[in-house]
């Protein structure tokens, strides 16, 4: 069959080594794609993830017997409706259930009527009711703008002047555009944080292995929020009770919830939980896969993942086992230093054919670009080095070994993803 991925970063690129691996697969598209995903699939690099109509007809095109929609933006924009409408097959949540990533107060009202464990909240459209509200409240707190911020959106304010400061930030000076309209005020909780991702048909839901990403862009979780600089997985804090715990509140009673309201939601749901004192809780929802947390966890996947996708289109995923691979998975990101404020591109990266010899190394390509020179940085994050190893020390001795194969200027990366495990 041909296969049609929708992005263009190291999630899409190891979502597309997934594909390639399959048996069913024989060729494969990805719109805009980049210059590692090029080379097992043919790029379209001239249409973006939100230009829907050329995304439908470059489908119809090639005749692609699915489409496979990986970034927030077009799955909460509604692509996958318009590629059903289409009369095309579409991997991802519709409009109406991709919601449960695209607007934090949908999501946080839907796990309080249902009693799903989260954070208490109050959700404001006023500012000055917001900042009224703060008046009372007790410190840290968290304040998060409503919708899609890259990431961003959320502020963790220590003093009651920083909170009022976030809701001026969000709400008034709009630094997140219209997704600071409405904002989400929550309580401060502490804890680990896991990243559990899932397959869900409408009915079933069936997780993936656990994982772990590193937000922020400096050694010892300093620095900016980034859009994730490394992951491990499996996460060794996600033990046994936790899992029993999650399935029992969290993770049924989500897919039933959204079929109760009338979204049913077909796709991959990603739970951000928190680990804390009183049990685990759910810090967020995404409507599809991590990055990097897809680059840990489909490396580790034994299944084809093309039966994984037709039994959660179809509604069959009752009858799928999902099984790992008894190991671990660690990916150091490479970016551009400066990220994620300014930094430059167009630099030449040598050291990758390498990769092309190893198994159990990969190295997913996130902002790269195929020039006359050769392949360049493109981007903040620019390659996702990812190794697997028996466990997860030696799967992190790998990935920072790994890391040296490759150089470009301006290379950056944390030292210390995966430092945790040490402390398991
Ligand atoms: P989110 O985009 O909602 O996952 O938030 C981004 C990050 O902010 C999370 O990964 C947490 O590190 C932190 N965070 C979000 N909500 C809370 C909360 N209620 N308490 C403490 N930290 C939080
Ligand atoms: N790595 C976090 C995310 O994809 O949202």
């Amino acid at each position: 069959m041909k296969v049609l991925i929708v992005g263009g970063g190291g999630r899409e690129h190891a979502i597309a080594v997934s594909l390639k691996k399959s048996k069913r697969v024989d060729k494969l598209y990805c719109v805009p794609g980049n210059a590692g995903i090029a080379q097992i699939a043919e790029c379209e690099p001239s249409i973006g993830v939100m230009e829907f109509e050329k995304i439908v007809a470059y489908a119809k095109e090639k005749a692609v017997d699915l489409v496979f929609v990986a970034p927030d933006d077009p799955l909460v924009g509604g692509l996958v409706d318009e590629l059903e409408a289409a009369g095309l097959r579409a991997f991802g949540p519709r409009k109406n259930a991709a919601i449960l990533e695209g607007s934090k107060a949908f999501s946080k009202d839907l796990m309080k009527k249902y009693n799903i464990p989260t954070a208490a909240y109050e959700t404001f459209d006023d500012p000055e009711k917001a900042l009224a509200y703060l008046e009372t409240a007790d410190m840290p707190i968290v304040l998060k703008a409503d919708g899609l911020a890259l990431g961003k959106g959320v502020l963790i304010c220590n003093t009651l002047e920083e909170a009022k400061a976030g809701v001026k930030e969000i709400m008034l000076d709009k630094h997140f555009g219209s997704a600071g309209n409405r904002m989400v005020i929550e309580e401060y909780m502490t804890g680990r944080e896991v990243s559990v991702l899932s397959f869900v048909d409408g009915k079933t839901i069936k997780t993936m292995t656990s994982a772990q990403d590193h937000k922020r862009a400096k050694d010892g979780d300093q620095g900016l929020n980034t859009g994730g600089m490394g992951t491990f997985s499996p996460s060794p804090f996600y033990t046994k009770e936790v899992d029993e715990f999650c399935k029992k509140y969290i993770y049924q009673a989500t897919v039933d919830a959204m079929a109760a309201e009338g979204r049913e939601f077909k796709g991959v749901i990603f739970f951000g939980l928190m680990l804390t004192p009183n049990g685990p809780r759910v810090l967020e929802y995404n409507a599809r896969f991590g990055d990097p947390e897809a680059q840990v966890v489909l490396c580790r996947m034994k299944n084809d993942i093309v039966d994984v996708i037709d039994a959660c289109i179809d509604g069959t995923l009752d009858s799928i086992d999902l099984e790992f691979e008894d190991n671990a998975a660690v990916c150091v990101v490479l970016a551009s230093d400066g990220y994620p404020v300014s930094y430059e591109k167009g630099y030449v990266i040598k050291g990758l054919e390498r990769f092309e010899q190893e198994e159990n190394y990969y190295c997913f390509h996130a902002g790269t670009r195929l020039t006359d020179e050769g392949i360049v940085t493109n981007g903040g994050r620019v390659l996702g080095i990812t190794a697997k190893g028996k466990d997860l020390k030696e799967a992190r001795a790998n990935a920072y070994a790994a890391t040296e194969w490759v150089t470009f200027d301006n290379k950056y990366m944390r030292n210390d993803i995966g430092k945790a495990i040490d402390e398991a």
